[in-house]
């Protein structure tokens, strides 16, 4: 059991990036009435994940981790659900055959609505506003009332939150995760691409297995695990009211979990070890993701590690590493290095977006080559030191946006104006995240034949 810990013990701590409410009343009313309502997940499936990661931490698996930056209240349709859920199967298909190893699927969705910022004002001309923090928060319009923190959103959130998993169910178990579906929309991807010459020999080999395993009767109808798949839900665990309100004992084993999403992550603004935002964490049993930024010190990591996974429970903890393609090489390896001499048992996850926005055209950007770069010396490095590069964790949307350049379809600052719609950070659209994916699967191979080639050499 954890020492010294209530649902509320975060309060008697420092805190970060807390909203000003001006109605201390009505958020605890707010909060009062989520406490309430019905868990989100349940412990169960909590602990799945758990186990899923825990292989992945012992190099048997891959974890995808991907969604919005921002949920938002306007974009609420099945649409922007479906279409995410289509570009992230595809995404998990073709990394499950470049891995030759299952992927762990977990979206940024279902509760990714509360941001941290930079600064606590936004500045537009002469007119200073509280910064938007989120719509679990305030309002993104550039007004007074908008930005004025409103606790309703958090109820507003549930209950989208809710609705979205509720479909995310129905599409993972109910036959819209058909192997054979999410293999022919990657067949359509791929022929539509501009890079379809390089992506065709990935998605052949993929197409000839499918052929075999049918040939010898495992079909989609006569396995039921070719037509569902467990996807996972994750946010960063921010607005800590809110999780309060959420935390629930699970009645089989008598833990603490978050009930708010399967996974929740510590963010690198907040991870202070004597602050509150740790000190929630290490009471709920749900995986923890910590994201980890060019200030986080080896020994840092090591003090935030006992605190959050003291047991050294595998799949407890996945790290999530946000360096910059620039940075990473001066900073992965001593982090690894700290671990590895501790013996911490962690999943190493690669976060290539946010270490790597840069301003275009007045517009905030991500170049594909910079995002790529990055995951691809989060790769070398592993290797290097002889352990396993466990998953990527990227902001992505299944529409076609324009809000990262680059890629096969070049998309340049020019290109930005065009449908630029996220709510906070810049996001890969639907095919510049497959075509991660087929970077990265190619990759994979490569690293695999060459382990072959040493053993059989
Ligand atoms: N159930 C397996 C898995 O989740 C195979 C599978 C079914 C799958 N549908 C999928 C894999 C869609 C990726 C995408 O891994
Ligand atoms: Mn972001």
């Amino acid at each position: 059991m954890v020492q010294n810990w209530t649902p509320n013990s975060w309060r008697q701590k420092p805190i970060q990036q807390v909203p000003d409410f001006p109605d201390m009343a009505a958020l605890a009313a707010a909060e009062a009435q989520l406490a309430t309502y019905p868990p989100l997940v349940f412990a169960g499936e909590a602990r799945r994940l758990k186990s899923q990661l825990a292989n992945v931490s012992e190099g048997k698996g891959f974890l995808l981790q991907g969604g919005d930056c921002a949920e938002s209240f306007a974009e609420h349709g099945a649409d922007t659900i479906r279409d995410f859920f289509r570009a992230f199967l595809q995404m998990a298909v073709v990394l499950t055959f470049g891995a030759q190893q299952p992927v762990v699927k977990v979206g940024r969705i279902a509760g990714q609505f509360a941001k941290p910022r930079s600064s606590n004002i936004e500045k537009q001309g002469d007119v200073e506003l509280p910064s938007y923090r989120g719509d679990i928060i305030n309002g993104i319009e550039f007004t007074e009332k908008a930005r004025i923190p409103d606790p309703e959103r958090q109820i507003m959130a549930y209950r989208q939150s809710a609705a979205t998993l509720n479909l995310l169910r129905a599409f993972a178990m109910g036959g819209y995760a058909n192997l054979d579906n999410v293999h022919q929309w990657m067949l359509g991807f791929v022929k539509e691409s501009p890079q379809a010459e390089r992506y065709r020999k990935l998605a052949d080999r993929i197409s000839e297995t499918m052929d075999f395993m049918k040939a010898i009767g495992i079909t989609p109808e006569s396995n039921p695990s070719l037509r569902e798949t467990d996807f996972f839900t994750s946010h960063e665990a921010l607005l800590l009211g809110y999780e309060q309100a959420l935390t629930r004992v699970d009645s089989t084993s008598g833990d603490w979990y978050a009930t708010s999403g399967h996974m929740i992550w510590i963010g690198d603004r907040t991870r202070q070890a004597d602050h509150a935002h740790i000190e929630y964490c290490r009471g709920i049993k749900n995986p923890l993701g910590l994201k980890c930024g060019p200030s986080l010190t080896a020994d840092g990591l090591i003090e935030l590690i006992d605190l959050l996974n003291p047991q050294n429970e595998a799949g407890r903890l996945t790290l999530i590493c946000r360096f910059g393609h620039d940075k990473v090489a001066e900073n992965l390896p001593r982090l690894i290095r700290a671990v590895e001499k501790e013996g911490r048992k962690v999943v190493w996850s690669c976060d290539p977006m946010h270490g790597n926005t840069i301003t275009l055209n007045n517009y905030k950007t991500r170049p594909f080559e910079r995002i790529l770069s990055e995951v691809e010396s989060f790769f070398q490095i592993h290797r290097a030191e002889g352990t396993h590069p466990g998953g990527i964790h990227i902001e992505m949307t299944g529409n076609d946006v324009t809000e990262c350049t680059g890629g096969a379809r070049a998309l340049s600052g020019a290109d930005l104006a065009d449908r630029y719609h996220t709510h906070c950070d810049p996001r890969l659209n639907a095919d510049q995240a497959l075509e991660l994916a087929f970077l990265l699967a190619e990759r994979m191979k490569g690293g695999r034949d060459e382990k072959r080639m040493v053993v059989n050499g």
